[in-house]
């Protein structure tokens, strides 16, 4: 069983966005497997790094199409990524400074913010986007 179990209140129902959210979540769920085997710093730093390199690619898809659908809530939700994206930095330094391992509470950021940032966020673009004509 994952770290992250995907449950129907994730899905947007927009393809595309749907099956980026579910690498996010597979991603995090490696993060998740790979602390609790107890891997080395560096492997968990290059597991980190994918996610968020995954994660800035996400955020790019969604915000352009803010831009291209004239989205009203576009501001708030650029400044949730953006505070995630902080996040996420500032765990990277504190891995790559030499803690050992990534905390509980590491991975449960990374689970909450995720699953309600899909669940209640993102949802609320779904219309929006499915008018633009994406499906
Ligand atoms: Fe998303
Ligand atoms: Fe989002």
């Amino acid at each position: 069983m994952g770290y992250i179990e995907w449950t129907s209140s994730l899905d947007i129902g927009i393809k595309e966005i749907d099956d980026q959210h579910r690498i996010l979540v597979d991603r995090i769920n490696t993060l998740a497997e790979a602390v609790e085997m107890g891997l080395d710093n560096l492997s968990l730093q290059g597991i980190l790094r994918d996610l968020s390199a995954y994660a800035a690619t996400h955020f790019s898809l969604e915000e352009g199409y803010f831009d291209r659908f004239d989205y009203r809530d576009a501001a708030a939700h650029k400044e949730e990524h953006a505070a995630f994206v902080r996040k996420v930095h500032v765990f990277r330094s504190e891995l790559s400074e030499g803690k050992s391992t990534l905390s509980a509470e590491v991975l449960e950021f990374l689970r909450s913010w995720l699953t309600s940032h899909i669940a209640f966020s993102d949802k609320k673009y779904r219309s929006t986007f499915l008018k633009g004509g994406l499906k």
